[in-house]
């Protein structure tokens, strides 16, 4: 596939901050329970005036500025979400209006759940190599708190709003790897989304974890086989933030476990967002501020699986 490197990373949260005390006082939880059994210590939610489109359109006018460009040089627009505050139009055609993108280029939302924003990526080198261009905006947001059923302790802890968004190059020096899959599965479900509205997420937590520390491994190897590298090679990785268990489990199975980042504790899980929101976390920690190689892994909804190796130029934190 066409190689990508990111250039610029941005994100967005919403104004309102919960923390494991606040939803301990809604459903039957602790501070102790979440914190041990998630790692989850808070997360952001949505308040009057905000939702998945308008932290899209905030964090990708970001990520673009982070890469030194400007709207009219994007290429191609994929957003990746869930939780989208409209059929349609999709909230790629929204944020093209917002940011003003120029017309005559390929716009559209996916839907692969956490995978989102790694689908997203190879959706868009496709993009770039069928349809010409230089420069692609990926977006990953959600607004997971209007699907919560905040009377079910076992969900409503987890996820939280957020959005992320990265700006590629496209690079004919190296080929973009990725493993991206899919276990259509009807019994080990996580839903969310029905519309009409209302509709809650619904999730079989014990099967997606079993699923998700099975293939998170499997994707990774193949990911490196295809790129010819080896865990040595690779600066970070970057795990879909789901449950912090899930990640520790991963990073000791595979090796290099200081490799792995964490900050699921800051956000709890924000599906397609989670893993450029790990990005940026980690380029303001001044941890990616060369070129790096990092291995990135999103898995959820579906059940869909994406791993890739990204190639990160990024550059100082203005
Ligand atoms: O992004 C999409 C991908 N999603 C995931 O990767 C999620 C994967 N799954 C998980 O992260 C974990 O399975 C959960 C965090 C969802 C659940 O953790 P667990 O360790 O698998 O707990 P469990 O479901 O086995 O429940 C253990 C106990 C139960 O009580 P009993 O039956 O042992 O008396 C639950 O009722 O914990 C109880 N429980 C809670 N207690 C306090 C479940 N949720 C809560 C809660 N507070 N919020």
């Amino acid at each position: 596939m066409t190689g990508l490197k990111m250039i610029g990373i941005g994100r967005a949260l919403p104004g309102r901050c919960v923390t494991n005390d606040d939803l301990s006082k809604i459903v039957e939880t602790s501070d102790a329970w979440i914190s041990e059994r998630t790692g989850i210590r808070r997360r952001y939610y949505c308040g009057e005036g905000e939702s998945t489109n308008t932290l899209i359109v905030s964090a990708a006018r970001q990520a673009v500025a982070n890469a030194g460009l400007t709207p009219e040089d994007i290429d191609c627009v994929i957003v990746a979400t869930v939780s989208s505050d409209y059929a349609s139009p999709s909230v790629a055609c929204l944020l093209q209006a917002e940011l003003g993108i120029r017309e005559n280029i390929p716009v559209m939302d996916i839907n692969a759940a956490c995978a989102g924003f790694l689908y997203g990526t190879a959706t868009a080198s496709g993009m770039l190599q069928v349809y010409g261009g230089r420069y692609a905006l990926v977006v990953g947001g959600e607004q997971l708190s209007r699907l919560m059923d905040m009377n079910d302790r076992s969900t409503c802890v987890l996820f939280g709003d957020a959005a992320g968004a990265a700006v590629y190059e496209r690079d004919e020096t190296a080929d973009l790897c990725v493993d991206l899959g899919s276990r259509g599965n009807l019994e080990i479900e996580i839903q969310g989304c029905a519309r009409p509205e209302p509709s809650v997420i619904k999730m079989n937590g014990n099967a997606v974890f079993r699923f998700a520390v099975g293939v998170i491994p499997s994707s990774l190897n193949r990911v490196m086989a295809k790129a010819g590298l080896t865990m040595d090679q690779i600066d970070w990785v970057v795990c879909h933030q789901a449950n912090a268990r899930i990640i520790d489990h991963c990073a000791k199975k595979l090796g290099a476990p200081e490799k792995f980042y964490k900050n699921i504790d800051r956000y709890g899980n924000t599906s397609a967002a989670s893993i450029p929101l790990a990005l940026y976390d980690m380029w303001q920690e001044g941890l990616l501020q060369h070129e790096e190689k990092v291995l990135a892994v999103g898995f959820g909804g579906g059940l869909t699986w994406a791993g890739a190796l990204l190639n990160l130029s990024l550059g100082a934190v203005k």
